[in-house]
């Protein structure tokens, strides 16, 4: 596995919210019956439905390809994954997720690590999207 990790700050109330996807980005679907990725994702702070947790979609794995215009805009079966700060949430390449609106103030604020198959390039987004902000609290 090859790691790759950076934090993820969701900012306030005025972020957009992050559209349903399947992390396996890149990989032509249908995805194979092996998985080629794991995200982590470390809730640095209380993920509650108001401070814009992340949605998951269970089952959508099975589905192995990406969600439609159709699916997302239904997001049927979407539910919250709502944790107490210091909580980790697992998911694979292939399940459906994304986030909910924020809609107290603040940021959310979380570190993500995504491992993946030796084979595959790792992810890596940058410090662009790294705040000041996230680097002293995360
Ligand atoms: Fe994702």
């Amino acid at each position: 596995m090859s790691v790759d990790a950076n934090s993820e700050p969701r900012p306030g109330k005025a972020a957009p919210t992050l559209p349903v996807h399947a992390d396996n980005n890149w990989l032509p679907a249908p995805f194979p019956e092996w998985e080629t990725l794991l995200t982590a994702c470390w809730a640095l702070d209380d993920f509650t439905l108001a401070g814009g947790p992340t949605k998951v979609i269970p089952g959508t794995n099975a589905l192995k390809r990406y969600p439609s215009p159709d699916d997302l805009l239904a997001e049927d079966g979407a539910i919250p994954i709502e944790c107490p700060a210091g909580s980790i949430v697992l998911w694979n390449g292939s399940i459906w997720h994304g986030n909910y609106s924020r809609t107290i103030e603040g940021d959310r604020v979380s570190l993500h690590q995504t491992c993946t198959r030796l084979s595959f390039r790792p992810v890596h987004f940058g410090p662009s999207r790294t705040t000041a902000n996230s680097v002293k609290t995360g």
